[in-house]
């Protein structure tokens, strides 16, 4: 049993959550896939839905098994997005953008009755900032928004491709990755500072978006992260 039965599991689990009728966000990355993929096999078993994507890889996943999939400016609700995180913490807040697609991830969550959110259990923190945080930036004026975040006192480096040139994000911007030595204390003060500079698109934090979040182990089975205050 290994990481990727763990998140074949909550991928899977999730799509029991989705209903004849709905409208369906898809969220992008490995998780997320196996979700889109289970989707595929309730189709065969008479599932009727239409979906919206956050990436053009899931797009493309969806529109090769069958699915619909729907321009988000088409889409009259969404009812459900199921997506995946890089961290996840207590109060469900989260990091995400390692697939560079946090920005539509995050139009598509905050347009949807629920976010679903699939993770195997290396995701669940107690804080997060142990994975770099993902941050959107224009390429125009890319080196000033640079210096602007790095006066902030945050360090980072721009993604790059496999082939060494600059990475681009599902929008066709820029991502500036940055590392945290330590968690950061107050996230949100973070973010909002952040998101202030001109240039600068989101960052790839997640608050108030997440609902139920299905968590996988690798031994095939599930359970549901629990609120703070049930804890
Ligand atoms: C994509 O931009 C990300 O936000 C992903 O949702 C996140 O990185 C989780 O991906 P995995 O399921 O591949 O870990």
């Amino acid at each position: 049993m290994t990481l990727e039965d763990a998140k074949q599991a909550s991928g899977y689990k999730a799509a029991e959550f989705v209903e004849n009728g709905m409208i369906v966000g898809l969220g992008t990355g490995t998780t997320t896939a196996y979700f889109i993929q289970a989707l595929l096999g309730r189709m065969g078993k008479g599932l009727n839905i239409q979906t919206v994507a956050s990436s053009r890889h899931s797009a493309d996943q969806a529109r090769k098994g069958g699915l619909t999939v729907l321009d988000i400016n088409e889409a009259p609700r969404i009812d459900l997005t199921v997506d995946g995180a890089d961290e996840i913490d207590p109060q469900k807040r989260m990091i995400k953008g390692g697939g560079g697609a946090h920005v539509r991830e995050k139009i598509l969550a905050s347009s949807s009755t629920e976010m679903v959110v699939i993770v195997d259990e290396t995701k669940l923190v107690p804080q997060l900032g142990h994975v770099k945080l993902p941050v959107e930036i224009l390429f125009y004026g890319s080196s000033a928004t640079q210096s602007k975040i790095d006066a902030l006192g945050y360090k980072g480096a721009w993604r790059m491709d496999p082939s060494g040139t600059l990475f681009l994000s599902e929008n066709g911007n820029l991502i500036y990755d940055i590392h945290f030595p330590f968690p950061p204390k107050h996230p949100e003060q973070l973010h909002l500072q952040m998101i202030q500079i001109p240039g600068v698109v989101d960052t790839g934090f997640f608050f108030r978006l997440a609902g139920r979040v299905v968590v996988g182990r690798s031994d095939g089975s599930t359970y549901l992260l629990k609120n703070l205050n049930e804890q």
